[in-house]
């Protein structure tokens, strides 16, 4: 599994900054309105957590959760780890969890279910290591049917993001991410993937002209 890994390794230290710029400082209130979309207690698990965004936010928000972030990126693990040091930050899949079964109370996942090795088989491990009947979270960018909206997506995804990467020496890693975005599910159809994984889904929802959606599910 190692080529994404090695992809994020090597942006670890721009990744902060690129994603305040090619959101245009966004995907800040992305993130604090897709913690919003649920209360937090218990034990609660940030898969791909990346530099720590998610899980930092539902631990600012929540104190007496007991905070977990996971990512197979060592170098995205560091940068996490100086922001926030009472968070658990663990190197691994997603496809892999050193859990037992029904450990944690709540899964979330932001801008990382596209980057798996198998979307399949981390559904199958976040599955079993969420209790039963709580939420899995995720946050992803979403494929867009209506012919102007792609045109401008298109341009956004292979002309703005890989320039941007260029400017800081990552253009092709730039580039991979865009193609993992455009290569991504329409919202409906990851709904059906979540529901083939015995996940009911309450409630999605896009956003940013329906580049990024949210999904709200529970383990059945
Ligand atoms: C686009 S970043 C998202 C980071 C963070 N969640 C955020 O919202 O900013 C995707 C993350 O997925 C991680 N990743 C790649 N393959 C993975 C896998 N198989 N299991 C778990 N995380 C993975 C990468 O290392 C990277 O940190």
């Amino acid at each position: 599994m190692p080529q994404t890994k090695d992809t994020f390794d090597s942006i670890a230290n721009v990744y902060d900054r690129i994603n305040n710029i090619i959101s245009l400082g966004k995907h800040k209130k992305w993130k604090s309105n897709f913690i919003n979309i649920a209360k937090f207690e218990g034990k609660v698990l940030d898969l791909a957590t990346g530099t720590g965004d998610i899980i930092s936010l539902i631990k600012d928000k929540y104190p007496n959760t007991d905070c977990t972030g996971i990512d197979p990126s060592i170098d995205m693990l560091r940068i996490a780890r100086k922001k926030y040091k009472e968070i658990k930050f663990i190197e691994s899949y997603a496809e892999n969890l050193k859990y037992e079964d029904n450990y944690f109370d709540f899964v979330t996942i932001s801008f990382g279910i596209r980057n798996t090795v198998s979307i399949n088989d981390s559904l199958v491990e976040i599955r079993r290591v969420l209790k039963k009947n709580q939420l899995l979270l995720i946050m992803e960018f979403s494929k867009n049917n209506n012919i102007l909206l792609k045109i401008i997506t298109n341009l956004y995804l292979f002309f703005v993001i890989p320039f941007v990467g260029l400017l800081f020496g990552k253009f092709r890693e730039y580039l991979y991410l865009s193609k993992s975005i455009n290569n991504f599910y329409s919202p409906r159809e990851f709904v059906k993937i979540l529901e083939k994984n015995s996940f009911e889904v309450e409630k999605y929802e896009s956003f940013n002209f329906g580049l990024v959606t949210i999904y709200k599910a529970k383990k059945l």
